[in-house]
């Protein structure tokens, strides 16, 4: 399209970069181009907005991609170009200005690091890198899905409306992380929409005869696409009449070639075994499409609709302010990693369901054994395994439920187990008294998208135990990526 949109521009203009100037003034949306043409066949026109571009500076050559690691082996200059940003580049010169035409200059960025580091963006493993990437995933995953007046608009969903608000069962089937990811789903759907949700573990789900019909609306997660169980879940649901709609990041993947419907997470390729970008855009995409239902319905105004949508659009911004500084969450990490023998996460609500996937990142990642309980469960039975050595996570960032969550951090420090809250920044409820150690998260307005937030500091301190203990954090043992056999 852009091509041609090029061309058409030229055979008026003439002048090939004039033409190409004029045609992105004329796009909205992410792109990073590179443009030649045997008009001047010497020359690479290239310009980005919102995907990555990087130009590196050669003896006698220039090279243009999407990322440093592809030039490191022809050179370590290279020039990093931000959003609006167009270049002319030839063999011997480089010349830098802004879509209008106006002259910049970039600074020339050093590479220091090896090939390896390179590829992690200069980060020690991939996990840290794309965990400090979910600010820029949330965009990602955002863009063009909001309109100028704050509704979700979802145009890659084929569905009729009227489809979309028949359906009387709602039921949410994944694996690991992606499956923790649905019951964030659970939470919000019924908080929003008032109708039931149930979230069924993929492994269970195909062989338990499921009780999905032409009625049901069958939401199946997958970051790969191809997770063995989810794939034959999804199988089964359509055998049996249900609607599928797959929330997958790999384009193109199984799951997504064989659903009714997809939406697409934009994590980008995740690496590290463990997964925490992809969880966020799954988060993501699970709110989106939840008041896209509730706005398609008319179940609530439009202003409260725009509400939820101003406060998701806040989220990125928020988490890069509270990625800048993790110093304080690191030397607690460092502490805990040779205090603690095990972990429990207790939760409520919405709560609870970040607590499954803290729970999960610290062992899969730090191999201490760690659990998740809805925390009033603590007194019926995990309490008696509480005493010195054992830390017990308490989330606590939904206000309604905040005093129940102090009385369960009380139950902990009585037995002498080591209580730390998450809780929403400028919480005055605790001191030194009450718990061994506090972690504070940004706040959001509406608690139920609270879970966009609270993770991140629980991924952090998996990562930094997990440091602090030399384990193998990008690729754990016993562990694969991309989990295609039963
Ligand atoms: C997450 O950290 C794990 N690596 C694992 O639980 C993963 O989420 C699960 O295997 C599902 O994978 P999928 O999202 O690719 O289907």
């Amino acid at each position: 399209m852009l091509v041609h949109l090029i061309e058409e521009r030229q055979s008026v203009i003439g002048d090939l970069e004039t033409s190409i100037r004029a045609a992105l003034a004329d796009v909205t949306g992410a792109y990073s181009i590179c443009v030649v043409s045997d008009l001047e066949p010497d020359v690479i026109y290239c310009a980005k907005t919102a995907s990555p571009l990087i130009i590196g500076l050669g003896e006698k050559e220039n090279f243009v991609a999407s990322d440093i690691p592809a030039v490191m082996r022809y050179t370590r200059r290279v020039l990093v170009l931000e959003d609006g940003d167009f270049a002319k580049i030839t063999a011997g010169c480089v010349q830098l200005s802004t879509l209008s035409g106006q002259k910049i200059e970039r600074e020339v960025y050093p590479v220091t690091w090896d090939i390896s580091t390179a590829e992690k963006g200069g980060y020690p493993h991939f996990m840290l890198k794309e965990i400090h990437e979910q600010p820029q995933t949330i965009t990602d995953t955002l863009r063009g899905r909001i309109t100028d007046d704050f509704k979700v608009t979802l145009p890659e969903l084929r569905f009729q409306t009227s489809k979309l608000l028949s359906f009387n069962r709602i039921t949410v089937v994944a694996c690991g992380t992606a499956y923790h990811a649905g019951m964030v789903g659970k939470s919000f759907y019924e908080h929003l929409l008032r109708r039931p949700v149930d979230v069924q573990v993929a492994s269970e789900f195909r062989y338990s005869d499921p009780l999905v019909d032409s009625k049901t609306l069958v939401i199946i997660i997958s970051q790969s696409g191809e997770t063995a169980d989810t794939l034959a879940a999804l199988r089964e649901a359509k055998l049996k009449g249900a609607t599928t709609l797959a929330i997958v990041n790999v384009v193109g993947s199984s799951i997504a070639r064989e659903a009714d419907e997809v939406l697409y997470t934009y994590a980008g390729p995740e690496i590290c075994v463990a997964s925490t970008k992809a969880y966020m855009t799954m988060l993501i995409v699970l709110y989106l499409f939840g008041l896209y239902i509730a706005q398609e319905e008319n179940r609530m105004s439009a202003d409260i609709v725009a509400a939820y949508i101003a406060d998701l659009t806040e989220i990125p911004r928020k988490m890069a302010a509270y990625l800048k500084d993790t110093s304080a969450l690191q030397e607690l990490s460092y502490k805990l990693a040779t205090t603690s023998s095990c972990f429990f996460f207790l939760g409520r609500g919405v709560d609870y369901a970040v607590s499954m996937e803290g729970a999960l990142k610290m062992k899969e990642i730090s191999y201490i054994h760690a659990e998740a309980y809805p925390a009033g469960e603590l007194k019926h039975g995990p309490l008696a395994l509480v005493e010195a050595g054992v830390t017990v996570i308490c989330l606590a960032t939904q206000s309604a439920l905040y005093d129940k969550m102090l009385s369960n951090v009380k139950e902990v420090k009585a037995r002498e187990g080591i209580a730390v809250a998450v809780v929403k920044e400028n919480d005055a409820g605790l001191d030194d008294r009450t718990v061994d150690a506090v972690i504070n998260t940004p706040a959001t307005d509406h608690d139920v998208l609270m879970p966009l937030l609270s993770v991140v500091p629980l991924q952090l301190l998996a990562y930094y135990i997990a440091s602090a203990l030399g384990r193998d954090i990008d690729q754990p043992r016993n562990l694969a990526k991309s989990v295609t056999v039963e």
